[in-house]
Order: structure tokens, then sequence, then C-alpha cells
């Protein structure tokens, strides 16, 4: 079934110029079509909006603060199944765990640490719906799909 996954590069992948290139590229190669692309600069607030179900947990504050350290890239992709193939292709959060068990993954081949992890993917449907609103507030998910 046709899908629409948010993606986001974050800013620790951007600020490399031969990553950013790699990871669209990776995009490119996987059968996704990109709907929507911008770059864009969180405040803080929007980190702590965004990512407000994690806040209590110990990685919040470096979360936060990581992912409005500075410029990011956002993506709405469409293809079958997008929100499975995307998070396969980033391979598991922690980048320890991504390294032993998918050393192909994103995670594994970038990742700098838990949080530095290079890459978000929405995990649901719901937070698909739910993140692309976030990131992209003029987009409409159900006239795009209408006229699919
Ligand atoms: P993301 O997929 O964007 O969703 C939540 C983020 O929290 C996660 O990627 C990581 O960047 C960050 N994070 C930092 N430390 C941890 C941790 N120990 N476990 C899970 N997520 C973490």
């Amino acid at each position: 079934v046709l899908q629409l996954t948010l993606a986001v590069i974050k800013p620790d992948a951007v600020a490399h110029p031969l990553m950013l290139e790699a990871l669209h590229q990776r995009i490119l190669d996987n059968s996704f079509v990109i709907v929507r692309c911008k770059d864009l600069v969180w405040r803080r607030q929007d980190s702590e909006r965004f990512y407000a179900e994690h806040s209590g947990r110990f990685f919040y504050q470096r979360l936060v603060e990581f992912m409005s350290s500075g410029p990011m890239r956002a993506y709405v992709l469409a293809r079958e199944d997008a929100i499975r193939h995307w998070r396969d292709l980033m391979g598991p959060t922690k980048v320890f765990r991504a390294r032993h068990t998918s050393p192909a993954s994103i995670r594994a081949q970038f990742g700098l640490t838990d949080t530095r992890n290079t890459t978000h993917g929405s995990d649901s449907v719901e937070s698909a719906e739910r993140e692309i609103r976030f990131f992209f507030p003029e987009f409409y998910v159900e006239d795009w799909m209408k006229k699919e």
C-alpha cells in the first residue's frame, strides 16, 4: 500500500557535505519518491515540542539541544510501505546495536552516538501524519493521496 513517511537528516549529517550527499542518494536508490524536501533550522522550542513525548528521559536535554544546533533536511517520502522501508534503511536507534545487527544501515555507517544518529523516521501511520504536519504544515496528506 502506498504510504508517506517523514524522514529527517539531522544536524550532524547535514554539517558534513559528503554525508548529506550520500544520504540523499540512498533515498533515491531505494525507490522513494521525494514528495517534499526542505532545509530548516529549529529553535529550541520547536525541538522541545517535537520531542515532547521524550521529556523526562535522561537524553531529552541533549536531544533537544542537538536538534536545534544547526540546519537539518526534512523530506516527505512516498513508496509502498514507506515507513518500514525507511526505518529498515536507517537501522536501530542505538549506533552500537546498529553496527552489530545491521552493518549496512545508515546509522551503522554514519551514526556517531545514540543522540547524533544521523536520521529520523516516523514509526507509524499516526506519527507520520503528525510529523509531516509538524514539518510541512502547508502540505495536506489527504489531498495528495487523493490525487495519486
Ligand atoms: P529519533 O528516531 O529521532 O527519536 C528519538 C531520539 O532520541 C533518537 O532518534 C535519538 O536521536 C535520541 N536518543 C538519544 N539517546 C537515546 C537513547 N539512549 N535511546 C533512544 N533514543 C535516544
